[in-house]
C-alpha cells in the first residue's frame, strides 16, 4: 500500500517553473489525507495569476498518476498570493499583501493606461486587487474608468476607496474642488496627501495594489519609495525610450533606494496590422528588452500601439472590459501574469531574507516549508 512519504517523494519531484522551488518544500501542498488507498490534498498556488498555474496542475496530476497502487485521487486547487512585501516595519497597510508603484522616466508612456488594464487583468484572475491613482496633479484614472462624478466616503477616519470593476480606487481626482488646486500645492503637502492615501485608507484585504505614479523621480515616487515598503517598481518604457534615455535614470533612481525592480513592459511596443494580424515594430525592435539586459532585470511584456486603447481610455471604458479577446487585452493579461510571477519571486526571496535573518544561517528548503 501507498505511504505518505511516496506521495511526498513523488509531489517533490514537481518543480515550479518561476520559484525553481520543488512544491513540497515551497509548503504548497496542503491538507493531505491517505486513507486506505485514497488520496486527497490541496495544492496551494502562489497566485491566481502564474503563468504555469495549468503546468503545475498538470505535472502534480502526472505523479501522482505513477502511484499505481492508488485507488483514488482529488486535488482542490486554490492560490493564496504571497506576501512580496515586508510588514515588519508596515503599521498602517499590513492587510496590502504587494503594492507595485507603476512608473516611467518621462510621461505619457502609458503608465495610467498600463496601471489600469493589468489591475483589471489581475482581478479577473481573481486577486482582490486596489489602485491607487497617486498623480496628485495630474490624476487620471477616474476619467479612463468613466467615474468623473466619483468620490470617496470617510468613515471612521478612514477613506473609503471607491469601487469600479471589481477594483478598489483611490484618486485625489474623487475629491473634485481640491483637485484643480493640486497644480499649486508644493512638495510636503503632496507627500502628505499620498502617505495618507496610503496608510489612512481603509484598502481591507488585498493581494496587489497598483501605484499609477507621476512620470519621473519626483516628489510622489520618492514619497512612495521611502514611506512603506513596497514589492517593487514596474518600469514602463515605449521604444522610443530606449534613445533618449530616461528609462534608465527613473530605475537608477529606485536602484539606488533600494527599492526592487519588478521589470519592464514596453507600451506601443508594436502595431498589429488589422487585416494581416502581422506585427509591425514601427518604432524599431526590442528596445526594452535592451533596457532590461542592461539592468539585469525581467522583461515582462509588450503592448501593442491600439486606438481602441486610447479610445476606450477616453470614454471610461478600458478595453480589458470592452474587448476582453482583443490582442491589446490578451498582451495585458499575459503581462498581469508575468508581474504576478514574479511579485512571487521577489516574495520567496524575502521568506528566505527573513528565515536567515531569525536562524542566523543560510536560508534552507526546510526554512521555506515552515514560512508556509
Ligand atoms: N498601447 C496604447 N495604444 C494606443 N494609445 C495608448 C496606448 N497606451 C496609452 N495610450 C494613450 O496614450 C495617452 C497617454 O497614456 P497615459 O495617460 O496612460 O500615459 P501616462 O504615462 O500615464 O501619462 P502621464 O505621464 O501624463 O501620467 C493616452 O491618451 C492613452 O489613451
Ligand atoms: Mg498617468
Amino acid at each position: 500500500m501507498v505511504g505518505i512519504d511516496q506521495v511526498l517523494e513523488k509531489l517533490s519531484t514537481v518543480i515550479d517553473p518561476d520559484l525553481k522551488k520543488d512544491i513540497v518544500s515551497m509548503g504548497m501542498i496542503k491538507d493531505l489525507e491517505l486513507n486506505d488507498g485514497n488520496l486527497k490534498f490541496t495544492l496551494e498556488l502562489t497566485t491566481p495569476a502564474c503563468p504555469f498555474n495549468v503546468e503545475i496542475e498538470d505535472d502534480v496530476r502526472k505523479a501522482i498518476g505513477e502511484l499505481t497502487e492508488l485507488k483514488n485521487f482529488d486535488m482542490n486547487v486554490t492560490a493564496k498570493v504571497m506576501e512580496g512585501r515586508s510588514l515588519e516595519a508596515d503599521t498602517g497597510m499590513a492587510s496590502v499583501k504587494n503594492i507595485i508603484g507603476v512608473a516611467s522616466g518621462k510621461g505619457g508612456v502609458g503608465k495610467s493606461t498600463v496601471s489600469l488594464n493589468l489591475a483589471l487583468a489581475l482581478s479577473e484572475s481573481g486577486a482582490k486587487v486596489g489602485l491607487l491613482d497617486a498623480d496628485i496633479y495630474g490624476p487620471s484614472i477616474p476619467l479612463m474608468l468613466g467615474m468623473k462624478d466619483g468620490f470617496m466616503e470617510v468613515e471612521d477616519n478612514k477613506l473609503q476607496p471607491a469601487d469600479s470593476n471589481g477594483l478598489k480606487v483611490v484618486s485625489f481626482g474623487f475629491f473634485a474642488d481640491q483637485s484643480n488646486q493640486a497644480a499649486i500645492y508644493r512638495g510636503p503637502i503632496i507627500s502628505g496627501i499620498l502617505k495618507q492615501f496610503l496608510v489612512d485608507t481603509n484598502w481591507a484585504d488585498l493581494d496587489y495594489l497598483i501605484v499609477d505614479l507621476p512620470p519621473g523621480t519626483g516628489d510622489i515616487p520618492l514619497t512612495l519609495a521611502q514611506t512603506i515598503p513596497i514589492t517593487g517598481i514596474l518600469v514602463v518604457t515605449t521604444p522610443q525610450d530606449v534613445a533618449s534615455n530616461v528609462a534608465v535614470k527613473a530605475v537608477s533612481m529606485f536602484e539606488k533606494l533600494n527599492v526592487p525592480i519588478i521589470g519592464v513592459v514596453e507600451n506601443m511596443s508594436h502595431f498589429i496590422c488589422p487585416k494581416c494580424d502581422e506585427k509591425h515594430y514601427i518604432f524599431g525592435e526590442g528596445g526594452a528588452k535592451k533596457i532590461s539586459e542592461q539592468f539585469n532585470m525581467p522583461f515582462l511584456g509588450e503592448i501593442p500601439l491600439n486606438s481602441g486603447i486610447m479610445a476606450g481610455s477616453d470614454l471610461g471604458k478600458p478595453i480589458m472590459i470592452t474587448n476582453p479577446d482583443s490582442p491589446s487585452a490578451v498582451a495585458f493579461r499575459k503581462s498581469a501574469k508575468n508581474i504576478a510571477a514574479q511579485c512571487s519571486i521577489l516574495a520567496a526571496k524575502l521568506q528566505e531574507e527573513m528565515a536567515s535573518e531569525t536562524s542566523g544561517e543560510a536560508p534552507t528548503p526546510e526554512a521555506n516549508q515552515n514560512q508556509n
